[in-house]
């Protein structure tokens, strides 16, 4: 397969564990759920962007680039593992965040600053406007910057997730699971649309759904058959038999960040049930809509399922107001999971 002659640095500790979690599945009344570790990649504190990041940072390093520029919040997992990413190759690293300055570092920018990667605001120009302003200034200063989309979301980061597919598949094989659901969350589209194509070349039946943290049905469903697209050129493969990419935006609630009850409830129990912890802002909302869908029938109970847990936990160190405002974090109450 033209995935394996792929230029790629080994950055994240491979394959990540397939957890059974038993007392969710009789919580929740479903045959089997299982949960796939990639919060355990390792790179700057784990979590998917490590998989992408192996094959983009081996593209910089192929085109002798000295510095990575990318983009994201303040509180970006990605930008977060961008910045361990380059150092491991011994790379500098630029991150723009969006917005205005912010007083103080929380969550993510304590290791981006641990990390020594420069960060920039791009205050009322778009991300990718600064990043752009920035490679030119880069340069014209002899250096030579690689740039990285937000959420490292292009084909050649998406790659990473065939891979991840096809290491869940494998693992499928040897454990005797035969999926009927892969649940993930979904922001840039990328970690789903990785996961369709390496589930499918792996021989897995299982549909995969993405529950939005953000965007549109329509938005990322379109993004991600871009993906699929790109992908399919790239690796010479036919994406034609694919099954529909399926997505939901049910669970966004007030927006990307914002906590639902839904979502508060998935962390609360997945910590209360089987000690795993999750992140507010992707793997919450993501288990939530998961947790919701067995609830409404979307998801049949006799299911079996696994649901991909993508990182993201230093955000439970930020914006703890938010999270668990003065008076207690939301209340997780059983029955609850009706979105
Ligand atoms: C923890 C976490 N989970 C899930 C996602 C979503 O991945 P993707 O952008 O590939 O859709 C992200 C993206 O930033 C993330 O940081």
């Amino acid at each position: 397969m033209k995935l394996d002659s792929l230029p790629r640095v080994q950055l994240s500790f491979e394959p990540t564990p397939l957890q059974k979690l038993r007392r969710l599945a009789e919580y929740l009344g479903l045959n089997q759920i299982y949960l796939k570790r990639d919060d355990q990649t390792g790179l700057g504190l784990g979590g998917n962007k490590a998989r992408k990041l192996e094959y983009l940072l081996a593209d910089a390093l192929q085109r002798e680039a000295n510095i990575v520029l990318t983009v994201g919040g303040p509180q970006s997992n990605h930008c977060r593992i961008t910045a361990a990413a380059a150092r491991a190759c011994g790379l500098e690293c630029t991150l723009i965040f969006r917005g205005h300055p912010i007083e103080q570092a929380q969550g993510s920018m304590i290791i981006d600053r641990l990390l020594k990667a420069k960060w920039i605001f791009a205050k009322d120009q778009t991300r990718e406007e600064k990043m752009d302003e920035m490679a030119k200034e880069y340069l014209e200063q002899g250096l030579k910057p690689y740039l990285i989309p937000a959420g490292g979301s292009n084909a050649l980061g998406t790659a990473g997730y065939v891979r991840a597919g096809l290491e869940l598949a494998r693992q499928c094989q040897e454990q005797g699971i035969n999926p009927d659901y892969i649940c993930c969350a979904s922001g840039s589209g990328g970690t789903q649309a990785g996961l369709i194509l390496g589930c499918h070349l792996g021989g897995l039946r299982a549909r995969v759904i993405g529950i939005s943290v953000s965007r549109s049905v329509a938005e990322l469903t379109e993004k991600i058959n871009m993906l699929l697209v790109e992908l399919g050129a790239m690796l010479d493969v036919d994406v034609s038999a694919l099954h529909p990419v399926q997505v939901s935006d049910d669970f966004v609630g007030d927006g990307y960040g914002r906590p639902t009850k839904l979502s508060q409830t998935a962390l609360e129990l997945c910590a209360a049930l089987e000690g795993v912890i999750l992140d507010p802002v992707y793997t919450a909302k993501g288990l939530g809509g998961l947790m919701a869908m067995v609830e409404n029938g979307r998801i049949p109970k006799s299911s079996s399922v696994i649901f991909i847990h993508t990182g993201g936990m230093p955000a439970l160190f930020a914006d703890t107001e938010l999270y668990w405002p003065s008076s207690g974090p939301l209340k997780a109450e059983k029955g609850s999971l009706g979105s």
